[in-house]
Parts: C-alpha cells; structure tokens; sequence
C-alpha cells in the first residue's frame, strides 16, 4: 500500500486536515513550481519559444491520463461551470426530452440545464437522495421510470458532493445508452481516486477541476469531449481554436475553420501558465502513485475512522454505497452546533455538508491522524 506522503507536504503534526473534497493542500514542489513561475512571469523574455505549447500539452497529457483520454480529446478550461456551459453549448436536448439531475448535488452540473430549460423545451427532474444511500439504484429508476418522456442527457457527479455517495457510473451509462441518451460526467470529487477510463465508459462529456483532490491550484479544470461531440461550436471563439493559426497576425491569416479535434474548446486567454504548471504537477503525481494505491490508503483510513466510530450513536452511509474516499456522518438531531468550529480549534479539520460531518482524507494523513479526529470528536460529543 502507498505510505503516507506528508513529507511531500508542509503539514505540522499538530495539523489534522481531512478536507480534501473542499481544497487540498499544494505539495511543497508544486510550491516551488509556483514561486520559480511568478519569476519567470516577471522575466518574459527569457522563455524559449516553445514554451506556451509545451505547457499546455504537458497539462493535457496529465489531464488525460487520469481518465485514459487521448490528449486530444481534452480541453483546458478555468471550472466545471465552464465546461457545463460548453457541454449545453453543443449538444441539442430534444424538446419534450428529461434531463437527470441528482438532488442537493453541486450548482455546476445542475444550474445550466435549469437555465435552458423553458427556452428549449425540456424538463430537468431531478433523482432525490434515497434513504438507504443507493444512489445508482434511485437513478436508474429515474431514468427508467415507466410512462415518463425519454431521457436526453444526465449531468450527474460520479461522487456526491455532499453525503460521498459512489455512483455506478456504468451502470448509468447503459441505462442512457438504451435511450440513445447523453452522459456528462462531473469528476470533481473521483477523477484520479476512482477508476475512470473514457475509452471503456464511452461518455460524452467528462469535467473535473484541480483543485481538491489533485492537490492543485484554483482555476485549472478539464473538459473531455467525446469525439462525436468534437465538431460542437466552442464557448469562445479563439484565434488558436481555428486551423492553421500562425501566432502572429492570427487573426488575420487564420483558416476560420476550427481544428479537428477538443483544443477547439480551450479556454481564452488560456497562457495561465503559473498555475498550468502547479496544476500539471499534482496531476503527474496522482498518476505517478497511481489510482489503486491511492484508493488503498484512503479506504483504509476512512474504514478505520467508520470502526472507529462504531461506539457512538452516529449513522455512516452503507459501505457499498459509499465512495472510498469520503464519510459522511449523520448525527441524531443533527449535526451539533459549534462542533466545525470547535474541532478546527483542536486543529481538526472537516467540513459541514447538508446537516452532517464530511471527512476526506488524502496521501498526507495516516492513522495518527484518524485516530485523532475520532478522539476529538468523541470528547465533544460527551462533552455535549
Ligand atoms: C461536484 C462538484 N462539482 C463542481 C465543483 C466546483 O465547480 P466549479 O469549478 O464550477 O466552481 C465542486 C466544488 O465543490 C463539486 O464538489
């Protein structure tokens, strides 16, 4: 199993950190990367001009290996929001048709097919968290549902945000695939932990950021497009979109068809080359441990904390259900007020998510920290 990585971190001992499915921590050399890129940003003239192409396809290349995309087939852009709007862009929900929605799931994936719906003609229903915690099964009855109009999209996260509930995304693909229907998956809480290969899942679309779980900067998100997608018009119109640019006078000389293939859907202005790099290191590393080691340590700590746990009256969500990599507490009355705050002022960090207690660990935390967490939360707790 991959050991605990803290050392590539600048996390003191006294700091017990389990929110990665907020915002991760950068690693010290994507630190580094950092500072040496706001010097070369002050120094332009000393850039080879190679440069620019080469920090986009390294990003790209990193990028598409998480999700065993060709390069591409991948598109660099700023949020999952982006990418959401690029996906409605493009693709045509025919009138009449539903798009599948997954409750209290994050704005991104939802809000742009809430927004086109009245103008196009469609309706948006939206899958309600069920009870038991089985997600795949509540959305496969939605899309299934008998009588109901045919399913034209589903924009769903492949982890739930909120609760971690794990979602069978094959499954689900299937189920859209026997009504000719479309797939857009928002990644941001599984790419580079849970195993996602577009070559095998066939999805339309797939969207996910750096900045939680590939230890990366703000800014930096990724859109695959599938290449029957790949003709879409881009949500922006850039000189390096079209064929054949030339850097300079592009806009002049360009040939104003777009090139072939998904860097048609790269950002404007897309020379974010500080955080490019930042971004691309943290992708390097997670591909570098690789996912199955990844996912190893991190059930582990997360099984731990859940055994842990066992003696107080808390509820965890069914362990098939869940993702491997977050836990999600359910407290009797709800979560007791002040407990955030307070475990942050024992150096404890987790989030608040929907009325209970989100946990998510990464390659820096261990056992100590799991052990810790569950001794600072039981104290509270009787403390009452
Ligand atoms: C499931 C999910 N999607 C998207 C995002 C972020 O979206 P955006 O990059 O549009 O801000 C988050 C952040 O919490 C998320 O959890």
């Amino acid at each position: 199993m991959l050991a605990s990585q803290r050392e590539l971190f600048e996390m003191p001992r006294r700091v017990c950190y389990l929110n990665a499915a907020s915002y991760s921590p950068l690693p010290l050399r994507t630190q580094e990367a950092g500072r040496a890129a706001v010097g070369r940003k002050a120094t332009p003239w000393t850039l080879k001009p190679s440069f620019a192409g080469e920090q986009y396809e390294r990003a790209r290349v990193a990028a598409a290996r998480l999700i065993n995309a060709d390069p591409f087939d991948v598109a660099l852009i700023p949020s999952v929001g982006y990418g959401v709007a690029t996906a409605a862009k493009i693709v045509t929900i025919a009138r009449g048709a539903r798009v599948i929605v997954l409750e209290n799931d994050h704005s991104s994936p939802v809000l742009e097919w809430r927004l086109r719906a009245a103008a196009q003609g469609f309706t948006v229903e939206t899958v309600n968290r069920p009870d038991d915690g089985d997600w795949t099964s509540a959305v496969l009855a939605i899309i299934e549902r008998p009588g109901a109009p045919p399913v034209g999209l589903a924009s769903i996260s492949s982890v739930h945000w909120s609760d971690g509930g794990v979602i069978d995304i094959e499954a689900v693909r299937a189920a859209l695939k026997r009504q000719g229907a479309a797939f857009l998956v928002d990644a941001t809480q599984s790419a580079g932990v849970l195993p996602l290969d577009v070559q095998r899942l066939d999805p339309d679309f797939v969207i996910f950021p750096t900045y939680k779980w590939l230890l990366g900067p703000y800014g930096r998100a990724f859109l695959y497009v599938s290449k029957r997608h790949q003709g879409g018009v881009p949500l922006e119109q850039t000189s390096y979109g079209r064929r054949d640019v030339r850097a300079e006078n592009a806009i002049y000389f360009a040939d104003l068809r777009y090139v072939p293939d998904a860097r048609r859907f790269d950002m404007g202005e897309r020379d974010h080359f500080i955080s490019m790099e930042m971004a691309s290191i943290g992708m390097e590393m997670m591909v570098e441990w690789g996912q199955v080691a990844v996912v190893q340590r991190l059930s582990m700590l997360t099984e731990r904390i859940a055994q842990e746990l066992r003696g107080l009256s808390l509820s965890v969500p069914d362990r098939a259900f869940r993702a491997p990599h977050i836990l999600s507490l359910g407290f009797r009355g709800g979560l007791p007020s002040g407990m955030i705050d307070g475990l942050a002022s024992d150096g404890v960090y987790v989030a608040a998510r929907l009325g209970r207690m989100r946990i998510a660990p990464h390659v820096y935390n261990d056992e100590v920290d799991a052990d810790r967490f569950v001794a600072a939360l039981a104290r509270r707790l009787k403390a009452g």
